[in-house]
């Protein structure tokens, strides 16, 4: 037997330490969480991506009454870039959370099944992803899906 560690790395921004380009993004995040539709939980999600042509597209949560019909605001996202825009790649997305009067003090991470569907994309177009998660206490910067998602299932399974 052998154990095999698996490290991984987040960096720690304020938002005023961002690159203009991620606070413009982080903003596009925050903006979109107002056209989140979230009745049922009222936590309200906003997901901006950033493409390599350097439009910036955004998405929100989704909910249903029949609550797995619904969809979080990463997978809308980026599954509106990649129609959209089926040749570009994406260099980054933002996500931010309005719940309870307020943003969150700390960021949410992507679900599992956003991590799969992000991971596609970062593997799709063969360019590593930032991926940012905003706080008001700080920004998480996650420079690639890989990272958020160690011994993923991916297409080389599929060989
Ligand atoms: N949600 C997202 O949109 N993104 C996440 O990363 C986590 C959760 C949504 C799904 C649902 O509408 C609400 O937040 C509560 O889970």
């Amino acid at each position: 037997m052998e154990e095999r560690k698996i490290v991984t790395s987040v960096l720690v921004y304020g938002y005023d330490e961002l690159p203009e380009a991620y606070k413009m993004l982080v903003d596009a995040a925050k903006a979109a969480t107002r056209n989140s539709y979230a009745p049922y939980s009222k936590f309200n999600v906003g997901a901006a991506v950033l493409l390599s042509n350097g439009e910036v597209v955004s998405g929100t949560n989704q909910e249903n009454a029949a609550y797995p019909s619904g969809m979080c605001a990463e997978r809308v996202a980026m599954f509106y870039a990649n129609s959209r825009y089926p040749d570009v790649a994406p260099k980054a997305l933002a996500i931010a959370t309005f719940a309870g009067g307020d943003f969150l003090e700390e960021p949410i991470t992507p679900c599992g099944a956003c991590r799969q569907v992000l991971l596609e994309s970062e593997i799709r177009y063969g360019v590593d992803m930032d991926v940012l998660l905003y706080g008001t206490r700080g920004v998480y910067v996650v420079k690639s899906v890989k990272a958020l998602l160690p011994l993923a299932f991916d297409k080389g399974a599929l060989r």
